[in-house]
């Protein structure tokens, strides 16, 4: 089964690759505006974007694909951008918020080229795993950085098929998975969306080691100077945990696309998306601190209280992991 799901993956991403703008579906050629500047106000009317969709990627099961935006910002904009003053970014035992990409170095799939890995001080390093053999905290917290990363052969103990619990036109028919410990706070985020008039999807959910490699390698072959912080790598993604959902919204035909803010699905799951226990993980212009691009669909499931005291505080969940838990594992 895993093989066949692979030998898939495999055929779908060469079938994909050859697929050009020209031969997108029409609602699909890009008449979504670019948005180099991470705000969701000020919209490029750049003509080239490369919108990935679900359409599009009839071959490409998105729970193992493209889990990220397709939009990147041009090098200047990136080279310009801080994090915002409200997040705080102030971690005791290291500092990660170092801005290197600029104008003038373009960063390589290869290159890290927003997040500088730090080595920990030796006094709190002492007693604790390579991240490579990190026994991952179950509990909603485990903390999963651009620097501290999760096993290769990490589960999670309770994933459960997402199709037990809600149907096609939520999964819209993909065999997606996430830890049975986040379902009833999924179902009734997705309850209150309905009853407000929406129509939410899950467009990504569980991402195993391995088709997180994939997504990255996919990301890193259409777009390999920014693939870094567009998709994390394997190891480095949510995902990983099972406890991540990327929503997605009819309006923006359910593509990984910055404009997600722009609906009323994302605008709703902006406000209130908290008061169920999910948390925004990369916020706009918060980069230099995540590592990662905005990403206005990718919610991690933290709890109401934790989710409403980040909202609240425009403190960075990544931040507040630096900040409350101690180091996991050493990178
Ligand atoms: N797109 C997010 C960062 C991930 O790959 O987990
Ligand atoms: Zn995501």
């Amino acid at each position: 089964m895993k093989k066949r799901l692979l030998l898939l993956v495999a055929v779908t991403i060469l079938m994909s690759a050859c697929l050009t703008v020209t031969n997108m579906p029409p609602t699909l050629v890009p008449t979504i505006a670019i948005n180099n500047s991470e705000t969701t106000d000020g919209l490029s009317k750049n003509a080239t974007a490369e919108p990935v969709s679900l359409a599009q990627e009839t071959a490409v099961p998105i729970a193992t694909l493209p889990p990220t935006n397709t939009l990147a910002p041009s090098p200047s904009a990136t080279a310009t951008e801080e994090p915002t003053s409200t997040h705080r970014s102030t971690p005791i035992w290291t500092a990660t918020a170092t801005l290197t990409p600029t104008a003038a170095i373009e960063p390589t799939a290869t290159y890290w080229p927003t997040v500088t890995r730090q080595l920990l001080p030796e006094a709190i390093s002492a007693g604790l795993p390579p991240c490579q053999t990190r026994v991952v905290d179950t509990e909603l917290l485990a903390m999963v950085t651009q620097q501290f990363f999760l096993p290769e052969t990490y589960v999670p103990p309770d994933l459960v098929p997402l199709s037990d619990y809600f149907d096609d036109s939520i999964t819209l028919g993909q065999d997606l998975y996430a830890r049975q410990a986040i379902i009833d706070p999924l179902q009734t985020i997705i309850e209150a969306m309905h009853e407000a008039g929406l129509r939410p999807s899950i467009i990504s959910a569980y991402r195993s080691y391995s088709e997180q490699a994939l997504a990255w390698k996919w990301w890193s072959g259409q777009y390999p100077g920014r693939v870094a912080i567009l998709s994390a790598r394997p190891g480095y993604s949510e995902h990983q945990l099972g406890t991540t959902i990327d929503f997605g919204s009819p309006a923006i035909d359910n593509l990984f696309h910055v404009d997600f803010a722009n609906t009323v699905e994302g605008v709703w799951l902006t406000n209130n998306a908290h008061l169920y226990g999910f948390t925004l993980s990369y916020p706009a212009n918060t980069y230099g601190i995540t590592g990662i691009k905005y990403e206005p669909w990718h919610f991690r499931y933290v709890g109401v209280n934790l989710a409403t005291q980040l909202f609240n505080s425009g403190q960075l969940l990544t931040s507040w992991q630096l900040e409350n838990l101690s180091p996991p594992c050493i990178p």
